[in-house]
């Protein structure tokens, strides 16, 4: 089970005096411009809501002035929002004292910014030690948690150095260093990486994500970069005027943009580096466990729309394949394991579409995509690789929507990849092993 950390509902922020009379402006509906017009005030958030499941790296996204900073700054009452509930762990954040916020802040929370400052004049560890000097922990102690942040960052050794001696990348590790060192699980980044060169950039986002995974910090990371958010791995929530426009994992969002702002947002993208095949992959047509007879599958092979189709073992590992014809023409008592026609080349789920498309191309019936454990979650066709490639996936995902509320599989195909590979639905017949 996954737990909510962090539930934004409905937040609200107007800059400006007349705050609370544009927030109720805006909830009865009147258009933003006649709001904006009537109080003076700057819509900051419009009205966003989502929430951040523990242990995972959530992208806030969008385009210059959407909103992000403010949305990350109103979770910990950077900035104050103007109207909207905010829980974090459960507690209503919006209506904690000055003092609870404060130790609440601390508690909670590690911040880490584009332009944060390190005191020129202390020293990396001084630095770093600083969150939890502010705590009161001891002295002794508070060294020994700085010296641990530096060397999960990288910089072993620079402790007692100054910022002025290190790079920018140096840096901004030190400031994610100073982060972790306080303790807290919920990291708010915003930018953090956006001023370092590309390179460093990309080790510094492969490595949150290594510190994400082995320390199981819950993180809200502000970019304005989709191709950051896309390494990142996580969910994205993807805002315009202050308003959020869609929430999805990356191929989610790649395959069905909900607008053309969002369109226009990954156009640019390489859809066969991010798409895994795990999630491109179809149930369409049933797999046909290999000790069945035709006589138990004739129906269900009649109603299958792909000529070729895959035969599993007792532990729904992809063994082989058959045409279509050849069951519908065999005995109904002949056992499907006497048909197998071919081998069929399997590929692993978790691979992105561009690792498979030579195999692919070499493979007309397609390609037996398995999980973790190599049981059989669907098949890749070369003409799916194509739609996927060329954008006219909302069809291929329509058609996989009305194949799920058919239920004839009880697999999920279209889910997010570690979904659909670790909840195989009970009684599906090609999920459960025989
Ligand atoms: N203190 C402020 N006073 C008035 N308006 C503000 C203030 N802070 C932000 N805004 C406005 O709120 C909107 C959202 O700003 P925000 O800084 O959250 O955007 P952003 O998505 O973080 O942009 P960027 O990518 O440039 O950092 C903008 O229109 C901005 O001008
Ligand atoms: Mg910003």
């Amino acid at each position: 089970m996954t737990k909510e950390r962090v539930v934004v509902r409905d937040v609200v922020k107007i800059f400006g005096s007349q705050d609370k009379e544009a927030a109720a402006l805006l909830r009865d509906g009147v258009p933003r411009n006649e709001v904006i017009e009537r109080t003076g005030g700057v819509i900051g958030l419009g009205g966003a809501s989502f929430s951040v499941e523990e242990g995972e790296i959530l992208v806030v996204m969008g385009l210059s002035g959407s909103g992000k900073s403010t949305m990350l700054r109103c979770i910990n009452r950077l900035i104050e929002p103007t109207a909207g509930s905010i829980t974090v762990d459960g507690t209503e954040v919006t209506t904690l004292t000055p003092k609870q916020l404060l130790q609440f802040r601390r508690e909670k929370f590690g911040m880490v910014f584009q332009h944060f400052a390190l005191f020129p004049n202390r020293t990396i560890a001084e630095n770093v030690e600083y969150g939890l000097e502010v705590q009161k922990v001891d002295k002794a102690k508070r060294r020994q948690k700085a010296l641990e942040a530096i060397e999960l960052v990288g910089l072993k050794g620079w402790d007692a150095k100054y910022p002025r001696q290190l790079s920018g990348g140096m840096q901004q590790r030190a400031g994610l260093a100073r982060a972790l060192a306080v303790d807290a699980d919920i990291l708010l980044m915003d930018e953090a990486f956006s001023a370092l060169d590309p390179l460093i950039r990309r080790d510094m986002q492969n490595e949150l994500g290594t510190l994400q995974r082995n320390l199981k910090k819950t993180i809200v990371f502000v970019s304005h970069d989709l191709d950051e958010a896309i390494h990142l791995g996580g969910r994205i929530v993807l805002m315009k005027d202050g308003l959020i426009v869609q929430t999805g994992y990356p191929e989610e969002i790649l395959l069905n943009p909900a607008d053309d702002y969002v369109r226009r947002f990954v156009e640019n993208i390489d859809v066969s580096s991010v798409i895994t095949l795990g999630r491109l992959a179809s149930r369409r047509s049933p797999a046909l466990p290999r000790h069945k007879s035709v006589g138990d599958l004739r129906e269900a092979v009649a109603a299958a729309e792909d000529p070729i189709l895959v035969v599993t073992c007792e532990h729904n590992r992809p063994v082989g394949c058959v045409s279509r014809e050849a069951v519908l023409a065999a005995k109904p008592d002949a056992e499907i394991a006497s048909l197998i026609e071919a081998e069929i080349p399997t590929a692993d789920g978790s691979k992105v579409l561009k690792s498979a498309l030579r195999k692919l191309s070499a493979h007309p019936a397609g390609l037996a995509v398995t999980d973790a454990d190599g049981r059989y979650v669907g098949t890749v066709t070369q003409d799916m690789a194509l739609a996927a490639l060329t954008g006219t996936s909302a069809e291929l995902d329509a058609a996989a929507q009305s194949e799920r509320e058919n239920a004839w599989t009880g697999a999920s195909p279209n889910s997010h990849w570690t979904t659909s590979a670790t909840t195989p639905s009970p009684g599906s017949p090609s999920t459960s092993p025989h």
